[in-house]
């Protein structure tokens, strides 16, 4: 404990813990290097839609990626049947955090070949027997970040994450100055590029602490529903939200939606497109193109959420 001396920001520690048992990482990519490297996987399989910002740390490991495809339930369809003692696994996404009963199902009888990809899902609980990834910066305030759930032993990185350089955006973003934070935000997501794994900072571990996720989840759970209920009848895309905290509402329509987005970049409206990558099949092709990704969180009020809604509905 430290007395006097110079300020610090006003936050309440509400003592919050998120996968408490997991191994902290900077980032999801950092917290899959860790595993892959601890457990000399030679091959991993990975769906035909996917970020590719983890590719760069399998390179690094020599792991060879092979794709399978998705359908339009975004499940997988053609991985193949490996066995308990396989030097390979494969990487199911849940994709925005709208899969998580699908994916109990194609984990329950082998968990231990599955990596499952929850950057999208923080609130998704670990499946037993699997390995999971999970990245807390794309749901909380926080600079850096990524949980593994592993039963396997990873030995702790002694270096911590140094963000005190990388936090600005949130500060300047909570202030209002939105365009000034971008450009920080950008660096800050350049400095997370090096996947080396570092436990996550001592900032974001403070920050996590605060964080009131109990309200979160909820307005993103009824924010979704009030989306599902109103675009149920335009969306080529069908998932259903159940008990789950996803990340955002996948709006699919029959047409490119870039000229919407950047439309509503004129109005202040920041939709972000997930993902543009040259190893998209059909349907992550049609998720980039045709997709739109509806902000759910917290800070989102109820009357600019109907304003988008109305906004959205004038160009279907
Ligand atoms: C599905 C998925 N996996 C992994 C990652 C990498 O997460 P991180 O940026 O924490 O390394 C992302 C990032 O966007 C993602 O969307």
């Amino acid at each position: 404990m430290s007395i006097g001396g110079y300020n610090e920001l006003n936050l309440h520690n509400r003592n919050t813990e998120i996968q408490p048992s997991a191994y902290q990482f900077q980032s999801a990519r950092a917290a899959l290097y860790a595993y892959l490297n601890a457990t000399k996987i030679k091959t991993l399989y990975v769906p035909n839609y996917i970020c590719d910002s983890i590719f760069p740390a399998l390179r690094a490991l020599s792991v060879e990626i092979k794709f399978y495809s998705v359908n339009e339930q975004l499940l997988p369809i053609d991985y193949p049947k490996l066995t308990k003692k396989s030097d390979s696994r494969i990487l199911l996404v849940n994709y925005f955090g709208l899969l998580n009963e699908q994916i109990k199902t194609l984990t329950a009888i082998e968990p231990g070949l599955f990596i499952v990809d929850n950057s999208q899902a923080l609130f998704c609980e670990h499946i037993e027997g699997t390995t999971s990834i999970y990245s807390p910066r794309k749901f909380l305030g926080i600079p850096d970040g990524g949980f593994l759930r592993t039963a396997e032993k990873i030995s702790v990185p002694e270096t911590r994450y140094d963000a005190s350089e990388n936090v600005g955006h949130l500060l300047l973003r909570a202030a209002g100055d939105v365009k000034a934070g971008y450009a920080r935000f950008l660096s800050a997501e350049e400095a997370l590029e090096c996947f080396i794994p570092k436990r996550m900072s001592v900032i974001s571990a403070h920050l996590i602490k605060c964080a009131g996720i109990n309200a979160i989840k909820e307005k993103r759970q009824r924010n979704y529903r009030l989306l599902y209920t109103e675009f149920k009848s335009f969306n080529q895309l069908d998932l259903p939200i159940d008990n789950q905290v996803p990340l955002c509402y996948p709006l699919q329509l029959a047409f490119d939606i870039t000229s919407i987005c950047n439309e509503f970049i004129t109005k202040s409206i920041y939709l972000p497109r997930y993902w543009r990558s040259d190893f998209n099949g059909d349907v992550g092709r049609a998720m980039y193109e045709n997709t739109l990704f509806i902000p759910i969180d917290e800070r989102i009020s109820s009357d600019e959420l109907k304003n988008l809604i109305k906004l959205i509905k004038n160009k279907l």
